[in-house]
């Protein structure tokens, strides 16, 4: 199913493919994301939650007979990029943007024998910086282009894989697999529960007239990348203290039983990822048979474990999601979701609860904090695709 905006940004993105490459392009969408629970646990080999929404990037693209790549971006105001994928690729370093190009090209080349060029032309409607993985959506989008036009058939699991090692090898960013696996994956009406260790995925249908909201704080969200390289820091320091090579492999038994002598911060570090695993496959059953007071039970404590354990929220964020919590009492929940330090709330509640909720937050929001919120519906959506 595509949504209006889908067409929309479809029609101006044929429109724009036109007035720069002559042949008809072909269509690939690539979700962003939201993460129901499982913060901070993927690069801890552990669980997560997360949703594709239906806010996406889109790639109009053709096939070329030289080895050029060719990238426009419709929402920079029509830059261009333009190299060779039989040369060495480098850095932009004045166009952004074209680096989650040029990553995933660099680790497709390396690995793949590619012998045919592209022409793109790229925009997309994910929110940028709100911690909804705008990036993974381009990174995937951008292998599959790749992908079909040197005819690899290229599964979605090894897309994921490739936008992470562009991210963390070309871009510079230490991220886990979360975000590039859900916008290579994802199923509609569906969640997907992912092992982050061996990349197993179940599909875990959401619940009927349930809602999937998003609020994005607009907080300016700054020291993102060297905060969330300190988690990882103290999360591999907390694992030695476990002895093993992932927190993933610490029960909440062990660690209660063990924890003696850890540091107090390095301490409630581990505690936040290893609750959280457990409280991400509670979730799954939870969603599975479509309970969602325990559902709600559970985002809210995995808040108040970010908020005061692992401590990546911040005051906006925390307004938020106490003032959704008020209002849905036990029926549904709301939490921070994304990497932290800004960026946006989910909440799941009954549909019919969305109005009120949104009158919340308009009603209180601006007021205390003098940012003014942006409130996306979501669906959860396939993972990427030709259209
Ligand atoms: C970012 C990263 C993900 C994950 C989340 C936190 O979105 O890209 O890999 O670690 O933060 O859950």
């Amino acid at each position: 199913m595509q949504n209006q905006h889908t067409q929309s940004q479809q029609t101006k993105l044929i429109e724009i493919f036109n007035q720069h490459f002559d042949k008809q392009p072909q269509i690939v969408c690539a979700p962003g994301r939201v993460n129901l629970i499982g913060e901070h646990t993927d690069y801890n080999g552990g669980f997560v939650l997360p949703c594709a929404i239906n806010y996406q990037t889109l790639i109009a693209f053709t096939p070329r007979n030289d080895n050029r790549v060719v990238a426009i971006a419709a929402d920079y105001g029509n830059q261009r990029d333009e190299f060779d994928i039989s040369e060495p690729i480098a850095m932009n370093d004045q166009q952004f943007w074209s680096n989650y190009v040029r990553g995933v090209v660099d680790v497709m080349t390396k690995q793949y024998s590619l012998t045919s060029g592209v022409n793109m032309v790229i925009s997309g409607n994910v929110p940028q910086g709100a911690g909804l993985s705008s990036s993974a959506a381009l990174e995937v989008a951008v292998a599959k282009v790749i992908s079909e036009v040197n005819d690899r058939n290229i599964e979605p699991k090894t897309l994921a894989l490739i936008g992470q090692q562009a991210e963390n090898e070309f871009v510079g960013c230490q991220c886990g697999i979360m975000d590039q696996l859900i916008s290579a994956c994802g199923e509609q009406q569906n969640a997907l529960l992912i092992d982050c260790r061996n990349l197993e995925t179940r599909a875990i249908s959401m619940p009927k007239d349930t809602a999937v909201l998003i609020v994005n704080s607009n907080v300016k969200r700054g020291l993102v990348d060297s905060e969330y390289n300190t988690r990882r820091q103290q999360c591999e320091a907390a694992a030695k203290h476990f002895n093993v090579e992932l927190l993933r492999d610490v029960s909440v038994e062990t660690f209660e039983a063990d924890k003696g002598g850890l540091d107090d911060v390095i301490m409630r570090r581990a505690m936040h990822v290893i609750y959280e695993n457990q409280r991400t496959l509670d979730a799954a059953d939870a969603l599975v048979s479509g309970d969602l007071k325990t559902m709600g039970r559970l985002m809210r404590e995995s808040h108040l474990s970010m908020k005061n354990d692992f401590e990546i929220t911040t005051s906006e964020i925390d307004l938020l999601v106490d003032l959704i919590n008020n209002q849905l009492g036990e029926q549904g929940g709301a939490r921070m979701t994304g990497g932290g330090f800004g960026g946006c709330v989910v909440a799941l509640l009954p549909q019919h609860l969305v109005p009120v909720v949104c009158d919340v937050i308009e009603a209180s929001y601006h007021t205390a904090t003098g940012l003014k919120e942006s409130i996306y519906l979501c669906s959860a959506e396939d993972g990427v695709r030709l259209i």
